[in-house]
């Protein structure tokens, strides 16, 4: 792994330099394609989280700038795995994958695949991929995706193995292209990385320190999704709530959404992840007056136990974590509230479980992600004594998740009957005579309608919950 990059240039110049590799490559595709008297395929296919779907746009972005069109399904000719760490599980899907995609290859002799995103980001991974997956022709972590036309022709020219992967950076390369997967929302990094080192999670290990672009980039980047048919954009980083702290002129979360709420044309403002510690007044006020922003907080519990928060390295406890929950309902009490919960986390006691319980009782979430805790090579937890067995957990989890479902199916419920504006999405998978669409406080609404309203917000009566989506019928649109 190189510690940092060897040739410093400036992020223009970068920018500059990945769009003479997309020349080239182009050039070596074009070849390719008259030798084979077809076009060639790629297939990009994602783990994890928004973070990587957005880091997935940008290298389908890549691939079709150079000419590859998009294949079906992993039969394609440029196959790229970007892979998630943050549980042990999500690893071990990418390796089962691996095994049919060496199969494939041995029927497509141009096929090429690459491994790309968090995982690659460990020793450990990329060791075995070396002596166990001899299939794969490309492996980058996550701090050099942006060199990825550089590191595309190098593929396309090479038969061995290509490992290029960074233990950090500091460089924000801005302006190479990218393909959204909708035509009408899409997702913005405004920051890059993480500081925290929750003592259980992986990502600052994989993602690097904490970076934050510059608003005047972001706004930019904006108004040009929005002069591009995109309505809905979801502001993406680690820890949101931290934005903007390390620029050389300061400016907070706050402030940023405040500025993007004046955005033209824009109509609704999403966000991800904030973190308890860094939840400001000041930001709560911004959502609450702020007509575009989405009233809908995802607001990581972890843990109810004060105690367990303190080992996870939380920096918050019990108290405060209600105290927000109070303070956003006083402010803004239609706010939809979710979270992410850690079940087993070494040395959860049935009390400390119990915390956890009272937490979600008495928040009410509208929903909650609950996870079995996982152990992380590298991460302080993962040495702590007292892992708990497997069967507590389960039992546990399966606790919780029972009191979750209750609470966010009531909470679903309380809608049925109001009239509420719903962005609708795309078709209904299943029935045609359908499309799927999203309240502001991210529900999914199904209800009858055509194609031509994909991408605009109808007023829709929320005829039957069904626990946790709606059937509706349009009032207007
Ligand atoms: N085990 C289980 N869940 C984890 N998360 C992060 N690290 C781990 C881990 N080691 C969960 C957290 C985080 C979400 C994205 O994933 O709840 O908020
Ligand atoms: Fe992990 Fe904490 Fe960073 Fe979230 S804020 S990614 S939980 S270290």
């Amino acid at each position: 792994m190189r510690d940092f990059e060897v040739v410093t240039v400036s992020g223009e110049e970068e920018t500059k330099i990945q769009y003479e590799y997309m020349k080239k490559a182009r050039e070596i595709v074009a070849k390719k394609e008259a030798e084979l008297g077809r076009n060639l395929t790629y297939c990009v296919h994602t783990f994890g989280c928004q973070m990587n779907a957005r880091d997935s746009e940008k290298l389908v972005g890549i691939l079709e700038q150079v000419g590859y069109v998009e294949g079906e399904d992993e039969h394609s000719d440029f196959v790229i795995y970007n892979t998630c760490t943050v549980r042990e599980n999500a690893n071990n899907k990418v390796y089962g994958r691996l095994g049919y995609l060496s199969n494939y290859k041995k029927k497509n002799p141009v096929m090429k695949i690459a491994l790309c995103g968090c995982m690659m980001q460990e020793n450990v991974v990329v060791e075995k991929i070396k002596k166990s997956y001899r299939c794969v022709d490309l492996i980058f972590g996550t701090h050099n995706i942006y060199k990825f036309a550089e590191l595309l022709c190098r593929t396309l020219e090479s038969d061995s193995m290509i490992i290029d992967i960074w233990k950090d950076t500091d460089k924000i390369v801005e302006d190479l292209p990218i393909k959204r997967k909708f035509s009408f929302k899409s997702g913005v990094n405004i920051m890059f990385g993480c500081n925290n080192f929750c003592s259980y999670c992986i990502v600052p290990y994989v993602r690097g320190r904490e970076r934050s672009r510059e608003p005047k980039d972001i706004i930019r980047e904006i108004e040009g999704l929005v002069a591009d048919g995109v309505c809905e954009i979801m502001l993406l980083g680690q820890n949101v709530n931290s934005y903007g702290k390390n620029l050389e002129n300061p400016i907070s979360f706050a402030e940023l959404l405040c500025a993007v709420n004046e955005i033209e044309g824009l109509k609704r403002i999403r966000f991800m992840t904030s973190h308890p510690k860094d939840l400001s007044d000041d930001l709560i006020a911004a959502i609450r007056d702020c007509d575009k922003v989405c009233h809908h907080m995802h607001l990581p519990l972890q843990s109810g136990s004060s105690r367990v928060l303190q080992v996870m390295n939380r920096h918050y406890d019990k108290e405060h974590y209600l105290k927000l929950v109070d303070k956003l309902r006083a402010e803004i009490p239609d706010i939809a509230i979710t979270t992410d919960i850690i079940v087993g986390f070494p040395g959860e006691t049935e009390e400390d479980f119990e915390e956890t319980m009272d937490v979600v009782s008495r928040v009410r979430y509208d929903s909650a992600f609950t996870f079995i805790y996982s152990k992380r090579t590298g991460t302080p937890a993962a040495s702590m004594e007292e892992q708990i067995p497997e069967d507590v957990v389960k039992e546990r989890f399966d606790r919780l998740l029972k009191l979750v479902q209750e609470i966010s199916s009531d909470k679903a419920m309380q809608l049925e009957g109001r009239i509420m504006p719903v962005l609708v999405e795309e078709m209904n998978e299943q029935d045609a005579s359908l499309v799927t669409g999203r309240l502001d406080n991210n529900s999914v609404v199904h209800f009858p309608g055509t194609q031509d309203l994909i991408g605009t917000i109808c007023q829709v009566k929320l005829k039957e919950c069904k626990g946790f989506y709606y059937l509706g019928e349009i009032v207007e649109s």
